[in-house]
């Protein structure tokens, strides 16, 4: 599918921020601080500076909402596991993300995981979470850049101590030289024919 209209429609915190509209899917992206989150958001739909990415954990704060070709909704969340940041803020942060996942809002979730670590308890916690509740969900791999092939398949095997999955049922990608974007695309045109 083409991306061809992108744009920043708000920031929300709480339900009565959320866009109006309730017929659109939304397609939320979840993971640790720095996982890469909005780099990947840019990368899809190729649009450098939508949303904003940092070096430094935490950017993002709020819940920020994109609407894509006018038809439906990208959401970043704020990302979880930043240790620097004092523990009001991050309840915070967290009760933000829970009322996002707990709302009757039509949304599917993609937890990103980075390639190279291990699921954290946060992680975990998540993907629980996410199948506790029946909430429809897919495992995006990300900076894959940043692995060999070989590193690769070590990594996947180490992952799996932690989680199940089957290959073929996940995503890899890289926001760096966009690799996997195409598959990402065309499964969310899929959830669009529905
Ligand atoms: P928070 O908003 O803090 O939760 O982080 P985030 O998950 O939105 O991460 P963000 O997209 O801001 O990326 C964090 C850092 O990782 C930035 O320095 C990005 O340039 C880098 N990064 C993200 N994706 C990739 C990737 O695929 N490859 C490489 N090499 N770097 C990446
Ligand atoms: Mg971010």
């Amino acid at each position: 599918m083409n991306i061809k209209q992108a744009d920043f429609t708000k920031s929300a915190v709480f339900e009565k921020d959320y866009p109006e509209e309730l017929n659109h899917i939304e397609f939320a992206f979840v993971g640790r601080s720095n996982v890469g989150k909005s780099s990947l958001i840019n990368s899809i739909t190729g649009r450098n500076k939508l949303a904003k990415t940092s070096k430094t954990p935490g950017r993002t704060q709020l819940i920020n909402y994109f609407l894509i070709n006018k038809e439906f909704f990208f959401v970043d969340l704020p990302g979880y596991g930043f240790a620097k940041v004092p523990k009001e803020m991050k309840k915070e942060w967290g009760l933000t993300m829970e009322r996002y996942l707990a709302s009757p809002r039509k949304k599917l979730v993609f937890v990103l995981l980075d390639i190279r670590r291990i699921p954290s308890g946060e992680d975990l916690e998540m993907l629980n979470w996410l199948d506790h509740y029946g909430t429809p969900f897919k495992i995006i791999f990300t900076k894959m850049d940043k692995v060999s092939n070989n590193e690769k398949f070590k990594a996947l095997k180490d992952i799996r101590t932690k989680i199940d999955f089957h290959n073929d049922d996940v995503f890899f990608h890289s926001s760096l030289n966009n690799n996997g974007k195409e598959q990402i695309l065309n499964y969310i045109e899929s959830c669009l024919e529905g």
